[in-house]
């Protein structure tokens, strides 16, 4: 069974349900359908109900009467996630009036629906841009308890087994913030470990990436990944985390051995935390475009509930991996 099938059966032990805001868009509705078909976990679609049906018929769909429909424009609980908003963002500035109005924003609405404890998880991005998915989430779902930042994970699947977890590596932050801090950066590291846990399933050896191995370089980007593994580990005393280390001593053995003796990370790194999205977001693609690895993600971790950003140019196939890697951190939470 390839990874995304384990995660679907292990999701459809736990069903959770999941809201596509896109719920207008022809991709979104056809992965709905065959989400549903499948069923490891419900579907609540955001769009109009006719505009729905109309389409279901237009492209011979026959699960979509088990999603639950909610028309953005028309809901009963539009008061009531009017009032959740403006109860969230008073102190930035919101009113009634325009909370009324941001409540007919599926992006919104998706957001104050799980923050309502009326959907677990979130899929959209097909339609619209990252920014424009992530900032309704930060400002109302949050993040998790300890975690001040969201950051994005891929699972890289790569062709050759002799690196990280027989083949497997997790990479981050490729998606969400430009230049952490280095609080922020331990931060990223931890979530990472936990995300390497819960869903690539197998136990994290986190090497912090940067141009220097113990101290071969002076500057203050190498000070700010020296600091950041120190946050990480006594943030997180249980995960195994080593730096600052450079690419080729995390994940190559004899490398690791002669430029870090002595650490257990060093060569054997399965997780690597990038300095900036800068270097994760070009790290993560090269290897997939020259190296051949299957990138699935970005995963995002570090907010209060599972919410997750597809590319505009996914595929059906791609939102339908997305909402299962979503319904097994539901279900894990
Ligand atoms: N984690 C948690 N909260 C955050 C984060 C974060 N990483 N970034 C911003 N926020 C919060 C802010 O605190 C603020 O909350 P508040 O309104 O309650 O005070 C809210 O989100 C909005 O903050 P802004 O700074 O106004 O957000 P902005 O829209 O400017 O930036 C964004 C956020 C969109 C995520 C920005 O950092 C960004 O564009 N990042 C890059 C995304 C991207 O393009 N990635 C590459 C493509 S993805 C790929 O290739 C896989």
């Amino acid at each position: 069974m390839d990874f995304i099938a384990q995660l679907k059966a292990k999701a459809k032990e736990k069903k959770q349900r999941i809201v596509l805001p896109e719920g207008y868009e022809d991709r979104t509705i056809k992965a709905a359908d065959i989400i549903l078909q499948e069923d490891f976990c419900d579907i609540i679609l955001l769009g109009n109900p006719e505009m729905i049906t109309s389409k279901a018929k237009e492209f011979s769909l026959t699960n979509l009467n088990k999603a639950i429909i909610v028309d953005p424009e028309n809901h009963e609980k539009m008061e009531l996630y009017a009032d959740l908003m403006v109860e969230i963002r008073k102190k930035k500035g919101m009113t009634k009036e325009k909370a009324m109005e941001l409540v007919k924003d599926p992006l919104y609405l998706s957001v104050l629906m799980i923050k309502n404890g009326d959907a677990d998880g979130e899929v959209a991005g097909a339609d619209n841009a990252t920014g424009d998915v992530l900032r309704p989430a930060f400002q109302i779902v949050k993040t998790m308890p300890g975690i001040s930042v969201v950051s994005g994970a891929f699972i890289m699947i790569l062709k050759d087994h002799s690196f990280g977890e027989n083949g497997m590596m997790v990479f981050a932050d490729c998606a969400v913030h430009p230049n952490p801090t280095a609080e922020e950066l331990a931060e990223i590291a931890v979530a990472t470990g936990r995300t390497t846990q819960s869903i690539a399933g197998f136990e994290p050896k986190i090497a912090m990436l940067s141009f220097s191995t113990k101290g071969s370089a002076k500057h203050e980007m190498v000070d700010k990944v020296v600091e950041a593994t120190k946050l990480a580990k006594e943030m997180a005393p249980d995960l195994k985390i080593d730096g600052e280390l450079q690419s080729d001593a995390a994940i190559v053995p004899a490398i690791g051995q002669k430029k870090a003796p002595g650490s257990d990370i060093a060569g054997n790194a399965n997780v690597l935390v990038f300095p900036t999205l800068e270097t994760g977001n070009i790290a993560y693609k090269l290897v997939q475009r020259l190296a051949g690895a299957e990138a699935i993600g970005p995963i995002l971790q570090g907010m209060a509930a599972p919410i997750n950003d597809l590319s505009r140019g996914c595929s059906v196939s791609d939102i339908v991996s997305l909402v299962a890697i979503t319904a097994m951190q539901a279900a894990k939470k």
